[in-house]
């Protein structure tokens, strides 16, 4: 008797999905491409490059810093030409206006391998990140230098 019920509704469950198939069938579900806001961008590619330069840095792993460096360089320039402007702010002048001084200042510190001045570059483009933040009304969205990685399965030391 229950396995009757069960097969009555496994066979309900298929003509089901065969509705849904086939109705799939005559108009293809259309497919857009995703279209990233701001915010998104900045979780997607901004955020965890800063966090991984500052753990590059912690660790003294300045090869890699280098290279996170760029890549959170070259991150700010897509995200810049992707969304220009944000809620009537030329964000691309915004970013070169603010981030363009404490990158510089990150590329210092690393090419010099001084930890000391890593860290106080750093801070001053976290702090930056900030005020951006401020500036655009988003003041409840606070960066800080991380404490621990979100990414359990990279070395971030130097490799020895
Ligand atoms: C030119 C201005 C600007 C700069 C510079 C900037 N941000 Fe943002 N950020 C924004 C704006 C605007 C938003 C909100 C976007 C939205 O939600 O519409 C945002 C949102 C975010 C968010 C999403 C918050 C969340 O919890 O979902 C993160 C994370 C973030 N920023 C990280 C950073 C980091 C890290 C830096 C520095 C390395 C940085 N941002 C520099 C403007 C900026």
């Amino acid at each position: 008797m229950l396995g009757k019920t069960l097969s009555l509704a496994a066979c309900a469950g298929a003509i089901v999905f065969a509705g849904l198939v086939q109705a799939g069938a005559q108009s293809p579900p259309d497919r857009r491409p995703f279209e990233a806001s701001f915010g998104d961008l900045m979780t997607m590619v901004i955020q965890p490059r800063h966090l991984k330069l500052g753990l590059a840095g912690q660790e003294k792993n300045w090869a890699y810093a280098d290279y996170e460096l760029r890549e959170l360089q070259g991150a700010f320039r897509r995200v810049a030409h992707a969304i220009p402007v944000y809620r009537s702010t030329d964000m691309a002048a915004l970013i070169d206006a603010t981030m363009a001084a404490p990158l510089d200042a990150v590329a210092t510190a690393i090419k010099s391998a001084d930890a000391d001045r890593f860290t106080e570059a750093y801070g001053q483009l976290t702090a930056t990140c900030n005020a951006c933040h401020q500036s655009t009304g988003h003041e409840a969205i606070v960066i800080q230098v991380p404490r621990a990685s979100s990414f359990p399965d990279q070395d971030f030391r130097p490799r020895r």
